[in-house]
């Protein structure tokens, strides 16, 4: 072989084994309707035309499933393509990588949720991630080595919802990708710096166009709500919500999740009455309801479980209750200015304004919540998807008050 031909092939080979620059980026997986068969992938295509998804639950090989674009939008900028998965495999690593006219790119994998109820889950909860780049970057490391089964985003991603700031937040969030192409599923909602409905559609897949909807997880451990706090709370939203809740009524959990808190730790927030009115009476309704996910404030409050009143002995509306009483806990520090925890009430376990998120294990027995706070991302050894329910030695939690760890039992 002469010299010409051997470099020919040294470089062919090289071009194999490390496939040509990526032309995609913000690869990003959604759960939104059953989190045990069916998920989303969503990326921007930079350049190039889009052939093909390649899909295997090892390493993609000769017998991998070939998956076409669902869907595809032009949108904040960039070139948004959707890629919707049905029949999926509960409890089942899928590998993926993104095949178009310019070559093969990165190669990641998410994980589906097991559909047995015996089964913990593991949730990151939070929200507001915008204006301070860093400090999200932090939380969004923390993510790539807690390894959860999903992430909980619960509104108010960038300030003002633009081009350049969405590019921002999903270049950010590509620090929430583990070394070992790991991507942690979200699970989204609109907050008040999303300026439309339509954002969370095309950028995330949201299933519904007013942003309100359903995803379960784990059988019948939980279902887990997504409510729109932007938009009317009575007429369709309500009558989801009683649906939804109606529906799940014999599941172990229901977790409603939604941006703004019924009533704020932080004085400057406006109490959330029409949510007061529409929501929490149907959230009351039923056994299975103990947590409400809630952010906006930029502030990190839990509250003991509590349930409304109209009586004297009520603090803004709501007494504790701790045997059929709900725990509100947030209320957004995932890189938005922290603001002061000067509205605290009768019944809050704790507040204080802190970069954190939560960290919710959920079984049939119990919900085990603890408050991450993730700054110290650096120090903190890498958990495994096996290893996910042990608390790296030396993650800092909050709530010294109180405890760092808040248990949360079925109704008795
Ligand atoms: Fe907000």
């Amino acid at each position: 072989m002469n010299t010409i031909l051997r470099v020919l092939l040294i470089v062919l080979l090289c071009l194999e084994a490390f496939p040509s620059r990526s032309k995609t980026n913000f690869v990003r997986v959604v759960f939104n309707k059953n989190a045990s068969y069916e998920a989303t992938i969503i990326w921007n295509q930079k350049s190039g035309e889009f052939i093909k998804l390649v899909m295997d639950k090892s390493y993609p090989g000769q017998n991998s499933s070939i998956h076409a674009l669902s869907d595809e939008n032009h949108y904040k900028g960039m070139h948004n393509h959707v890629v919707r998965l049905k029949n999926l495999k509960p409890n089942t690593r899928y590998y993926f990588y993104i095949e178009d006219s310019e070559g093969k790119n990165d190669i990641y994998y998410f994980t589906t949720v097991s559909e047995d109820s015996n089964d913990s889950i593991s949730f990151i909860a939070g929200g507001d991630s915008r204006d301070i780049r860093n400090i999200r970057v932090l939380a969004n490391k923390m993510v790539s080595k807690l390894k959860a089964h999903a992430v909980l985003f619960n509104g108010d991603f960038t300030g003002i919802d633009t081009e350049r700031q969405w590019k921002e937040w999903f270049t950010d969030w590509e620090s929430s990708i583990s070394v070992d192409g790991r991507i942690t599923p979200l699970v989204v909602t609109r907050g008040n710096h999303e300026l439309g409905n339509r954002v969370m559609l095309r950028l995330f897949d949201v299933p519904h166009t007013k942003v309100f909807y359903s995803t379960t997880f784990g059988g019948d451990l939980l279902n887990l709500i997504s409510l729109n706090s932007e938009i009317w709370k009575f007429g369709s939203q309500r009558l989801f919500l009683r649906k939804t809740l109606k529906d799940h009524k014999d599941y172990h959990w229901q977790i409603p999740q939604y941006h703004r808190p019924v009533r704020a730790h932080v004085r400057s927030k406006k109490e959330m009455n029409t949510q007061y009115k529409n929501f929490v009476p149907e959230f009351e309704k039923l056994n299975n309801v103990r947590l409400c996910l809630e952010n906006d404030s930029h502030t990190c409050k839990i509250t003991w479980p509590i349930i409304s009143d109209h009586s004297d002995q009520a603090d803004e509306g709501f007494v504790r209750n701790d045997s059929i009483g709900i725990v509100y806990a947030g209320e957004g520090c995932w890189g938005a200015p922290l603001r002061a925890a000067d509205d605290q009430k009768s019944w809050t376990r704790d507040a204080g304004a802190v970069n954190q998120f939560n960290l919710i294990f959920v079984s049939k027995e119990k919900i085990e919540l603890r408050t991450v706070l993730y700054e110290n991302v650096d120090d903190i050894e890498e958990n495994t998807e096996d290893s996910r329910f042990i608390i790296p030695s030396n993650l800092k939690l909050w709530g010294p008050k109180n405890g760092t760890l808040i248990e949360i039992y079925p109704r008795r």
